[in-house]
């Protein structure tokens, strides 16, 4: 078993290796994989960007990245030096037409590690460029032998998601297609699986006869930082509703899959995806927060949304009347991941002296980020001679219950690409129908509206929402 957990030996290639996400994730993520002895026992980083880069200043620079990945950084510097000494840089504006750098730096890089060496080419780079790349590495002859890992969103919409689909069909085989979100590899969202499908009494209220309505919250307050070039053409909708979101909520509605293969889950998460109603404009409240135009890169009259809440609804038998309510947003009151599940109102009758316009819901929140797990919120007997009721709370922490220190998304998910484990990947016909569901939206937007920073985003969310409002266990106590 474990021997199938150290990978076969690898050239790992990363597109747009000096961008944002190899600098915050994907270096600091094969650092600890190799300091935990999960990486390749032979295998070699080729970093791949336009800009000129030196090997000496690659190396430097990942280790301050990994230094500021709040990850212990580096505190062995043998280790270090041998995973500094696997890394080098190759500075080419790759592409059909300009191949030959690339295909000599990992002619180099197979020959040290040796033999015949697995390819994983991670295209880290904006959805834009996918097209190109995957076209290059075809005409290189650098598909054979790899896997292609395709950050997210895999398209900018319907139309956009049919192109790159079929360029990438044409070139790599399915199985070598590592779609990747990485909100599925966060053992929280990998928890939902364990909390439902391993625990009767979950699984018995999961469904339309005791919810009343789900949240997806995922508040951020980091702004757009240097990723305004990103940003602009996606904004939060794309950025994080569409893939993020919509895959947490697919978690979450599906039906138990019949084992944990990655097809069997894939088949439930696509038939919870083609169950969701399209958007419509009533649906969608987008936002913009103040001062987002000064950041440089950003156009002075930019529309881009940097708040996005959704209602949706999943027509099928589990979920018919219930709806979603999906939010995020950069810039706002705090950074949070959760899911709740508010439970229906019980019959009111004998309560009601107690509680003249019913009783409030329960809450089951799971915390998919922060301090992980799990709080059910719900009603008891306050101590006292006559019968009140008062909020209390049963919790869950990853932290108490196992102690261990959790896997990063992305370690997880690289190691899967490395040993070719595409479960807590993302299917092609999964992803096309989430862009019909946002189709008609993206066409006929709703207007962005500005909010303050630091806040929960505009008021029209509130509403969005209402006669609910949107929950976070802490709020028990107000
Ligand atoms: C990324 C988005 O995919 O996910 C970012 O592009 C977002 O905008 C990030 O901030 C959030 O992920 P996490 O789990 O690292 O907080």
């Amino acid at each position: 078993m474990i021997s199938e957990l150290v990978p076969p030996d690898t050239v790992v290639v990363i597109f747009g290796a000096n961008g944002d996400l190899a600098k915050r994730k994907l270096l600091p993520a094969i650092y600890h994989l190799h300091r935990e002895g999960w990486m390749p026992r032979s295998w070699r980083v080729i970093g791949v960007a336009r800009s000129e880069v030196a090997d000496a200043d690659f190396r430097r620079e990942a280790r301050a990245a990994i230094e500021d990945s709040g990850h212990g950084g580096v505190n062995d510097e043998d280790d270090w030096a041998s995973f500094a000494e696997r890394l080098s840089f190759t500075s080419t504006d790759f592409g059909p037409g300009n191949t030959g750098d690339l295909v000599e730096a990992v002619r180099r890089a197979e020959e040290a590690v040796g033999g015949r060496p697995r390819r994983l080419h991670y295209l880290s780079t904006p959805p834009t460029t996918f097209a190109p790349l995957t076209q290059g590495l075809g005409e290189a002859g650098l598909v054979e032998r790899a896997r292609v890992v395709y950050e997210k969103p895999f398209g900018l919409d319907l139309e956009g998601f049919h192109e790159l689909d079929e360029v990438v069909r044409s070139v790599v085989r399915e199985e070598d297609v590592y779609r990747i979100d990485h909100f599925l590899g966060k053992e929280s969202v990998q928890n939902i699986l364990a909390l439902r499908f391993a625990n009767r009494m979950f699984e018995a209220m999961w469904n339309r006869n005791h919810i009343d309505h789900v949240q997806i919250d995922v508040p951020e307050e980091l702004g757009i930082g240097t990723r305004a070039g990103f940003y602009e053409k996606t904004g939060a909708l794309r950025d994080m509703i569409v893939t993020h979101l919509f895959q947490v909520l697919a978690m979450v509605a599906m039906e138990p899959p019949y084992d944990l293969s990655a097809e069997a889950q894939f088949a439930e998460k696509v038939k919870v995806f083609e169950s969701m109603r399209e958007l419509r404009r009533e649906d969608v409240v987008l936002g913009q927060y103040d001062g987002y135009r000064d950041a440089e890169g950003v156009a002075a009259d930019s529309q881009t949304d940097t708040f996005a809440a959704i209602r949706v609804h999943i027509d099928n038998w589990r979920w018919d009347g219930v709806p979603f309510f999906l939010r995020t947003g950069k810039r706002m009151a705090q950074k949070r991941q959760t899911v709740t599940l508010a439970f229906r109102r019980p019959p009111t009758a004998m309560w009601r002296e107690i509680a003249a316009e019913g009783l409030p819901p329960s809450y089951l929140t799971m915390e998919l980020a922060g301090n992980q797990g799990a709080t059910l919120s719900f009603l008891a007997k306050e101590p006292g001679p006559t019968i009140w009721l008062g909020r209390a709370q049963m919790r869950f922490t990853y932290a108490e219950s196992f102690g261990s220190e959790l896997i990063e998304a992305y370690e997880r998910l690289l190691h899967d690409a490395l040993i070719g484990d595409r479960t807590l990947f993302t299917r092609a016909d999964g992803i096309g129908r989430t862009w019909e569901v946002v189709a008609q939206a993206l066409d006929n937007p709703p207007p962005v509206q500005p909010y303050t920073q630091g806040t929960w985003g505009p008021q029209a969310a509130d509403e969005l929402i209402a006669p609910r409002g949107w929950y976070l266990p802490e709020r028990d106590e107000d």
